[in-house]
């Protein structure tokens, strides 16, 4: 039986830094609000003349994984990409950064689990590899959220949340026992859909084209969200899914040597490590300076640390993730 073991990660992000005192200028909001509610401090956008999309980003996180893993594009056997805000409608974004990458007719799939997506991804790919059927897979998180946002005070209750950024992370089959993912716990609530959601372009809304919808509603292609119903099922979930992984795997939260969660707010953050009782130097949060990368969340978390030199052999990690769908999931990684 194979098992799947990160033997790389990268991350991208645009290099326009935008602050909540840019914001402020754009919109009625503060940097004290922001950071009280949230505790973002800046994030990231693309803004021209910088040029990008999510695949590019992708693309560029892409390398820094193959160089951090000693590989070349040649030794990906497949591509696992999540993503909420792809390039095209469709196709996806996968196979532009298949092209991107040269990779001749190797498969590329898209995922599309929000904030989840990374560890949606992973079990993906985990699964690809435990049957024995792909040896590397890269997976990927990337996300432009500046496009869809509305800068002005009219979608401010979304604008100041999100930020632009890519990861990535290569999974590698090894035979050896009790090392890489140890297992992923995936949940949905579609009865949550519309809580936190995108609606057009759709096909929901019946009874137009999308040739005959000339004047598209603000609500239905800027982001909406009940936030305080989101913040509720987010530090219930959080915690559950933690407690679902290390229990399959009869550990305990003593047992986490770093803790990865989701980085939607500050807050949410500090409430699920306070329900799993870490100590602060066991969760890495970094928020501040990238907002809410969505799916791009966590493999950025993952490259923060690897570049920091914090990932040692040995250590147990442990994700979890929240977000729209809803969707939440968990993966426990032994490094
Ligand atoms: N700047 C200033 N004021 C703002 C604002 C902004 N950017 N956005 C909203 N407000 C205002 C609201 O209009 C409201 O004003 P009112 O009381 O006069 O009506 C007030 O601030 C409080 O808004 P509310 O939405 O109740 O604030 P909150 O304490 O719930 O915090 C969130 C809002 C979004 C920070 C919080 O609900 C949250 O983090 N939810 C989860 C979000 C999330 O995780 N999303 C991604 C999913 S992965």
């Amino acid at each position: 039986m194979f098992h799947s073991k990160i033997v790389g990660v990268g991350h991208f992000v645009p290099e326009n830094v935008v602050t909540n005192h840019d914001l402020e200028k754009l919109m009625d909001t503060s940097d004290e609000w922001i950071q009280e509610r949230t505790g973002i401090q800046e994030r990231r956008f693309y803004t021209p003349p910088e040029k990008g999309s999510t695949a590019k980003m992708a693309y560029k996180a892409s390398l820094i994984a193959l160089e951090r893993a000693k590989l070349k594009p040649d030794d990906i056997d497949a591509i696992v990409f999540a993503t909420l805000s792809p390039d095209f409608y469709f196709p996806g974004s996968g196979v532009l950064l298949q092209h991107m990458l040269g990779m001749g007719t190797k498969p590329a799939l898209d995922v599309r689990a929000q904030c989840s997506g990374f560890i949606y991804a992973l079990s993906v790919a985990d699964q690809f590899i435990k049957t024995g059927m792909y040896k590397r897979i890269l997976v990927i998180g990337s996300e432009t959220q500046s496009i869809a946002l509305d800068l002005t005070t009219r979608g401010r209750g979304m604008g100041v949340l999100f930020g632009d950024g890519g990861g990535a992370a290569i999974l590698e089959a090894t035979e050896e026992e009790g090392k890489g993912i140890l297992s992923t716990h995936l949940h949905s609530q579609g009865e949550f859909a519309d809580v936190l959601c995108i609606r057009e372009p759709g096909t929901n809304e019946k009874g137009h084209s999308v040739y005959e919808n000339q004047h598209l509603q603000f609500d239905k292609i800027s982001p909406q969200m009940d936030g305080q119903l989101v913040f509720k099922n987010a530090i219930k979930r959080m915690p559950e899914v933690t407690m679902e992984a290390l229990q399959a795997n009869g550990l305990t939260p003593a047992d986490i040597d770093m803790f990865l969660p989701h980085q939607a707010n500050l807050r949410i953050s500090q409430m699920v490590q306070k329900f799993l009782r870490l100590p602060d130097d066991k969760v890495y949060n970094n928020i501040q300076k990238y907002g809410n990368t969505t799916a791009a969340t966590l493999p950025i978390l993952l490259s923060d640390l690897w570049e920091q030199g914090r990932i040692k052999e040995g250590q147990l990690f442990a994700l979890a993730a929240f977000g729209s769908g809803f969707t939440w999931a968990s993966t426990l990684i032994r490094w």
